[in-house]
């Protein structure tokens, strides 16, 4: 059967799957085994040689590991992909792999503090230098492309500042400078968005997330999407590769070299963890997003909150970019500034099943207060750029009833101490020029 004219509800089921030929088994079973045994010591040399097909050692590759690699190349349309121990490990060793010593990354500022963290502090020690530049300035990324650029990053909603870059745009930048662009489409899965439809060269996510949906897993992904020319001289490191095996050079320079020498590799049982949770990733998708809009909007009427940032909002500046490379809707997280810090840790201890956690996309509404988590390490300059503020709170909406999720956020509000007059009046003025 034809697989690319399955629908994205169809291919988180079946993408890259086929029942077990021993056994019949409709489930990928885990391997638990590190490394594999050979009748001769001809065929393992063959393996490690990369002249016949075969499993070595469960940190270069694993049968439960592949199986979440074909279902994920399946579903974003691409040509292979390495599964990584995170999302962190999938994006350092997408930079390691492209990039080195007196190199340059393009990144939009807009993105998760741990990925400007790695940019600013732990690549630049290896002579990797990041550039960043506002996130939804096309122009911006053309200037700042230099002979040294070897990727141009983005985030396809900024987290949290929740601003969407038109990648089809940027994709256009790197191609006429023939700079691989890759996209972290963590926060939208192929279920909103396939960014190789719109011009990603590599699209990786953390499938800690929504991929895994249920808080039980960390993982990453970095998928190829075969659209672009390794043999460029831009990567004098992938030359060999792409002797060997042409348009296959980078996934082969991770297996048999970055991916397995920096160790990230996934476990067999988070795989399986990944492949089941990933069966409901649709209608997961569908149920988040629409209760997401829906308490955005709610959020966006209601006078004891000052502004809401989510992209499905008709005030979101980006909102056009959003409904023209989004299906499906605009995420299950969004932001809501309180008008103080105080007022902010006040509705989050207020909030009785919402839980405050470092995390989003899991089955379970969230919420986290990101100036004081995982922005503490970032400079005021810094927050501002990501568009953190100390009055900000982010929510990452569950699959619960809205109505209850509401009910929670609604008596967390009313918890809150007075707003003040000011407040309540910029709020007065704003939906009157709304309506
Ligand atoms: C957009 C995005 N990318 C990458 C990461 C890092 O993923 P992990 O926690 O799986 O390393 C995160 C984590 O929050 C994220 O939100």
């Amino acid at each position: 059967m034809n697989e690319a004219i399955m629908h994205v509800e169809t291919e988180v089921i079946h993408g890259g799957f086929s029942p077990d030929k021993e056994t019949g088994a409709t489930t990928t079973p885990i391997v638990q085994s590190t490394s594999f045994s050979h009748e001769t010591a001809e065929e393992l040399a063959h393996i490690f040689e990369g002249r016949a097909p075969g499993y070595v050692y469960s940190r270069i590759s694993n049968p439960t590991v592949i199986s979440f690699e074909r279902r994920m190349t399946a579903l974003e349309q691409g040509l292979g992909a390495v599964a990584c121990a995170s999302g962190m490990a999938a994006i350092s060793t997408t930079a390691l792999a492209l990039a080195g010593e007196g190199d340059e990354i393009v990144s939009g500022n807009s993105i998760f503090g741990g990925t400007y963290s790695l940019f600013k502090n732990t690549l630049s020690r290896f002579g990797i230098r990041p550039v960043f530049v506002e996130s939804t300035d096309v122009h911006a990324y053309k200037d700042a492309i230099t002979d040294r650029t070897k990727l141009i990053f983005v985030e396809t909603i900024g987290n949290p500042k929740m601003d969407v870059p038109d990648i089809e745009a940027i994709s256009k930048v790197a191609k006429e400078h023939g700079v691989p662009f890759v996209v972290d489409s963590t926060v939208t899965t192929p279920v909103l968005l396939r960014p190789r439809e719109f011009g990603a060269d590599i699209v990786i996510h953390s499938t800690s997330k929504f991929v895994s949906g249920h808080g039980n897993a960390i993982g990453g992904i970095i998928i190829d999407s075969g659209t672009f020319d390794w043999s460029n001289d831009r990567y004098p490191q992938l030359a060999p590769f792409y002797k060997k095996t042409r348009q296959f050079a980078f996934l082969a320079s991770l297996r048999s070299l970055f991916y397995r020498d920096l160790g990230c590799c996934l476990s067999p049982f988070n795989a399986f963890l990944m492949l089941t949770s990933i069966e409901s990733l649709a209608v997961r998708m569908e149920r988040q997003c629409a209760n997401t809009h829906e308490i955005a909007l709610r959020l966006s009427r209601d006078k004891r909150v000052e502004n809401v940032r989510y992209p499905g909002l008709a005030s979101h500046p980006d909102n056009e970019t959003a409904e023209r490379q989004f299906s499906c809707g605009y995420g299950a997280v969004l932001t809501l500034t309180l008008g103080s810090k105080q007022r902010g840790f006040e509705f989050i201890n207020g909030l009785q099943r919402v839980q405050n956690l470092a995390n989003i996309g899991d089955a379970k509404t969230l919420v986290i207060h990101p100036a004081s988590t995982f922005c503490l390490d970032a400079t005021d300059a810094e927050r501002v750029a990501m568009g953190v503020s100390d009055d900000m709170v982010r929510l990452s909406i569950g699959l619960e009833h809205v109505d209850d999720i509401w009910l929670d956020i609604d008596q967390a509000l009313d918890g809150m101490t007075e707003e003040t007059t000011d407040m309540k009046d910029s709020k007065e003025e704003e939906q009157n020029s709304a309506d």
